[in-house]
């Protein structure tokens, strides 16, 4: 077994699906203390120590990181991978929904990377790795919402890695592409009429041809999450097979 991560802890926002979930378990195979913080903590992997967090709510976030950082003396890795989704035009969302959704999206990254700076400034190999997406840049249709806040974790995640560099914290982003995860497998049972046939064209609008897998984004996030990556910071790797290529 690659340990990798032998000593270090790590928090994973969304870790007990999805990406976050295929992360958690790359992690731990690494030989990492894992935590996830999420809505449904006991769907988290069976290793993991897993937390009950709202990710938009403050005391909820602080709460948890210390939780976390009691747990195990510490927190060296930020996953800020929770992310929920927004369809539709700029004029589709009220403003009720545009704060939530940007609570949950952007300012969770504030929220927990701030809860747990001052343990990543005690650690040695401190990295935040933030889900943005294909969507910062792309200009997908119908999603102007959700496109601002993975925008915004984009450039959060610059100027964080410039803020921090110094201090050694490194900050890094991954933009996945459309990922074969529950949350897209739900929304696409949920509307389509001949739920087959969806998901070929779904696959089919894909430039490789089919969706991303969420151990494909797993990997790449613990690519840059890893001591052995010391070097890079300020980073934004897409998974997407090719979309914006
Ligand atoms: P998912 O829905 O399978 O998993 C998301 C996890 O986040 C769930 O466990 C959920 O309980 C948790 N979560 C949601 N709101 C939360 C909150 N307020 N506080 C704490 N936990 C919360 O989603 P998936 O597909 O794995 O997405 C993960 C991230 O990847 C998101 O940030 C998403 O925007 C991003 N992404 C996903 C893509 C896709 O096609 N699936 C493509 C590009 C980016």
């Amino acid at each position: 077994m690659n340990a990798e991560f032998s000593g270090l802890t790590a928090i994973v926002t969304g870790g007990a699906s999805g990406i976050g979930r295929a992360v958690a378990e790359l992690l731990l195979e690494g030989g990492a203390n894992v935590a996830v913080l999420d809505l449904n903590p006991t769907d988290a992997p069976e290793q993991a120590l897993g937390l009950r967090c709202d990710v938009s709510d403050r005391a909820s976030v602080d709460a948890a990181v210390e939780a976390a950082a009691q747990e195990y003396g510490g927190i060296d890795i930020v996953i800020n991978n929770a992310g929920i989704g927004a369809q539709g035009q700029v004029d589709a969302n009220d403003d009720d929904e545009w704060d939530r959704v940007l609570s949950v999206n952007v300012v969770s990254v504030a929220r927990v990377t701030a809860a747990a700076l001052p343990h990543l400034r005690r650690s040695d190999h401190a990295a935040v790795v933030n889900t943005s997406s294909v969507a910062a840049t792309a200009g997908l249709p119908d999603r102007v919402l959700y496109s601002a806040t993975k925008g915004a974790i984009y450039s959060m995640t610059l100027a964080m890695a410039a803020d921090h560099v110094r201090e050694g914290i490194r900050v890094n982003a991954v933009c996945p592409g459309t990922a074969n995860t529950p949350w897209v497998m739900k929304g696409l049972m949920a509307k389509a009429e001949d739920p087959a046939e969806e998901l070929r064209q779904l696959n089919a609008r894909q430039p490789h041809g089919r969706l991303v897998e969420p151990a494909e984004v797993a990997r790449t996030i613990v690519f840059l999450a890893s001591p052995l990556q010391g070097s890079t910071t300020g980073t934004a790797l897409a998974v997407d097979g090719g979309m914006q290529g």
